[in-house]
């Protein structure tokens, strides 16, 4: 039998080079290997200050987007429309360590942003989102979670929670699932270098992986290669990006030869653009051709994702059956 991979994204309704290298394209390739389910979180996308008008526009834009790129609509769920992820949220929250939460990295790092740009408000659902992420995992047994380092605090939460509840319950309940560190390249802003690529730095500092040929081949063309602030036989920040991009984009030989080119001193830094540019569009042009198919069959795809999630759902409604029975709560099928 196959092992299950879970991971999820939430609803930013965009995605750029970062994102795409980083992990949505490791999601595209786990589907030969796994059993994959891949959620668009929206639950999550709440416990931010948001607009209400934009959240549904922006989980079928990422949805879209994420068939665009390859994955596979038959894997795709949305969180909301599979409501025992919050069922189950709320039995973790009393399985789930107050302490533990409060030492959580990525609430701190949110609720100051918060209290800097913002109303200062921040919510109960900011403090329990790793409870949410818990169940999201935990709800589809699932054996491996492909995130970046900055969600391995949550995972340890997660294993602690179905650690707790097994205990508690008296059975190897829940498998403890692992996190998949597979080595993605981590990309940065073209025009700034030393920061990652990201959409909340502005415009400049990602690019769209559906961006227009004109602008995609323009914030390439403009990158940062030398600040002159490089210390003397070493690759400057802004070059090596444009190397990681080159690999990541999968044009080895272009990388090989123009690396040959820097170690002899001789890079044109106009051959290494245009390199990454091309390789770039190669991508960009096949998903830009997806999307538009995608969107001429808006109603069909949304009605495909609607499928595809009742039948995932039938998943965690048989774990939190399963649950209620362990629990002590009252499971009554109506
Ligand atoms: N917290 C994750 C992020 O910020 C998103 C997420 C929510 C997630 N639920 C998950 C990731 C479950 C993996 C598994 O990227």
């Amino acid at each position: 039998m196959k092992k299950r991979v879970l991971s999820c994204i939430q609803p930013t309704g965009h995605m750029h080079f970062g994102n795409y290298f980083g992990a949505n394209k490791n999601w595209v390739d786990l589907q030969a290997e796994y059993e994959c389910f891949y959620g668009v979180v929206d639950y999550h996308a709440m416990t931010m200050p948001y607009d209400v008008k934009k959240l549904r526009v922006n989980t079928w834009e990422m949805i879209f987007n994420l068939m665009a790129i390859g994955v596979k609509g038959e894997n795709l769920f949305v969180q909301s429309l599979v409501p025992e992820h919050a069922e189950l949220g709320w039995i973790f929250n009393n399985f789930a360590a107050m302490g533990r939460v409060e030492n959580m990295t990525q609430f701190k790092d949110k609720s100051s942003d918060s209290k800097e740009k913002s109303s200062g408000f921040i919510s109960v659902g900011l403090f329990d989102y790793p409870v949410l992420q818990a169940a999201d995992i935990l709800i589809y047994k699932a054996d491996y979670v492909p995130v970046g380092e900055d969600q391995k605090q949550h995972l340890e939460l997660t294993r602690e929670i179905a650690n707790r509840f097994n205990n508690q319950v008296g059975k190897e309940y829940f498998v403890l699932p692992e996190t998949l560190l597979t080595k993605t390249p981590k990309i940065k802003s073209t025009a700034d270098p030393s920061r990652k690529m990201s959409k909340s730095a502005g415009e400049k500092h990602y690019i769209n992986v559906f961006a227009d040929e004109a602008r995609l081949l323009k914030q390439i063309r403009s990158a940062v290669t030398d600040t002159g602030e490089t210390t003397e036989g070493q690759m400057s920040d802004g070059v090596a990006n444009l190397f990681e991009l080159l690999k990541a984009a999968g044009a080895d030989e272009d990388h090989t030869s123009l690396m040959k080119d820097y170690e002899a001193g001789q890079l044109k830094y106009v051959d290494l653009k245009d390199a990454v540019g091309q390789a770039l569009l190669g991508l960009n042009q096949g998903f830009v051709a997806a999307k538009a198919e995608i969107l001429a069959n808006k109603k069909d795809v949304k009605y495909q994702i609607k499928q595809s999630s009742e039948r995932i759902r039938k998943v965690a409604q048989e774990t939190v059956r399963e649950v209620k029975e362990l629990t002590g709560l009252l499971n009554v099928k109506f």
